[in-house]
């Protein structure tokens, strides 16, 4: 763990730091010309950050870029009705991080009085601002001296140090506070977006390009050959699949949708019908006969270690409505060029665009978007 922390002692002594020289030339060079890097506001910042956790670069990009079109400010976002901003997140997953933005955008547009606030310990009391967040947000916005720390950082981070301890809270704090005592006067958005491309673009979690590293000549790991054993990890629990079964129920052109109840997952979204279980199981437990169901087809997602497997049904109406269990949920008949509309679930949104035929007209499922 030395090593980074001399040559911060080192700057003291000398003038120089190097390792920040180092990065931040590098980064001059190497950075990604991205669309949240072009004209940057703290609102921009804030939109990019949130669709940035959990998701990749190339995902996000066409996100942030309609988002910004149709959302340019905390003003025309704090207008929006919740509907529409999970509409436009649609697909992004995660949907908490829709939702706590536009919480940010009313609070900006009414008590914080216009604007975010500049420094990590306000930010942190945003709805869904972590350590990460906020310290992203007061050095990428605001050029303020704090650490932002994503897993990207800290791969790169423990093989600097060759930490051979699995991250965890202590480790994370320790990281952050070296960080922050490493960023040069006046630099900190440049030195923690030079980190993050680091380990994006070079510090790779397989397979890292350390001949072509700016900080090859800092790093214990590369020194001591334990790059690939850093981070520590501790073994993941395996995935666990899950079957389901969803109901494609139509009345003429149009399908039965079901909203996600409040405190569940993936609430304020929609669905088709869908019920864990089997085939027998679910039919039992809706008493419905299986001869008036014909197989649409099937979707698969992921989310965190389970696998959802999800078969897909359609019958027309016919049966009594509401479905057993879902007698509290809120339920929309839909018209099929429409269902683009409406913000789905992961599953739901498969079955949308795999399963079912475009209203005539449409060139695609996703042609009926006309409104997002
Ligand atoms: N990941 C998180 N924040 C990022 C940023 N500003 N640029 C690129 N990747 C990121």
């Amino acid at each position: 763990m030395e090593k980074f922390e001399i040559s911060c002692r080192e700057e003291a002594m000398n003038g120089r730091n190097t390792f920040a020289d180092d990065l931040l030339r590098w980064y001059a060079q190497e950075a990604r010309d991205l669309p949240w890097r072009r004209r940057s506001s703290p609102y921009s910042v804030l939109v990019s950050e949130f669709m940035l956790q959990q998701t990749q670069v190339a995902t996000v990009i066409p996100y942030f870029t309609r988002w910004m079109e149709r959302f340019p400010d905390f003003e025309s976002l704090a207008a929006a009705d919740e509907e529409e901003v999970l509409r436009l997140w649609e697909g992004l997953g995660y949907y908490r991080r829709a939702r706590s933005l536009h919480a940010i955008a009313l609070l900006v547009a009414g008590p914080l009085g216009g604007a975010l606030p500049d420094d990590y310990d306000s930010l942190l009391q945003l709805p869904g601002v972590g350590p990460y967040t906020a310290g992203a947000l007061a050095s990428l916005a605001f050029n303020r001296p704090e650490a932002a720390l994503d897993g990207n950082v800290e791969r790169l981070m423990t093989r600097l140090l060759d930490i051979a301890e699995i991250p965890g809270p202590a480790l994370r704090e320790d990281l952050r506070r070296r960080i922050t005592a490493a960023i040069p006067p006046g630099r900190a958005r440049d030195f923690n977006q030079a980190l993050m491309e680091l380990g994006a673009l070079v510090c790779l979690p397989r397979n890292p390009l350390c001949l072509s590293c700016p900080l090859k000549g800092h790093c214990l790991a590369l020194a001591r050959g334990t790059a690939a054993e850093r981070p520590l990890r501790r073994l993941r629990p395996p995935v666990e699949t899950v079957r389901a079964l969803a109901l494609l129920v139509t009345d003429g052109d149009r399908f039965l949708l079901l909203r996600h109840r409040d405190g569940e997952r993936w609430q304020g979204l929609w669905e088709f019908p869908t019920f864990d279980g089997d085939e027998e199981s679910v039919a039992a437990d809706l008493q419905l006969d299986r001869t008036a169901w014909k197989k649409a087809g099937s979707v698969r997602h992921s989310f965190t270690r389970y696998r959802r497997e999800i078969s897909a049904f359609s019958l027309a109406v016919g049966l009594s409505l509401p479905l057993p269990g879902t007698e509290d949920r809120e339920a929309r008949w839909v018209a099929r060029e429409e269902l683009g509309d409406y913000p789905l679930s992961a599953g739901s949104r498969k079955i949308r665009e795999g399963l079912i035929a475009p209203a005539e007209g449409e060139s695609s499922v996703d042609g009926g978007r006309g409104k997002a």
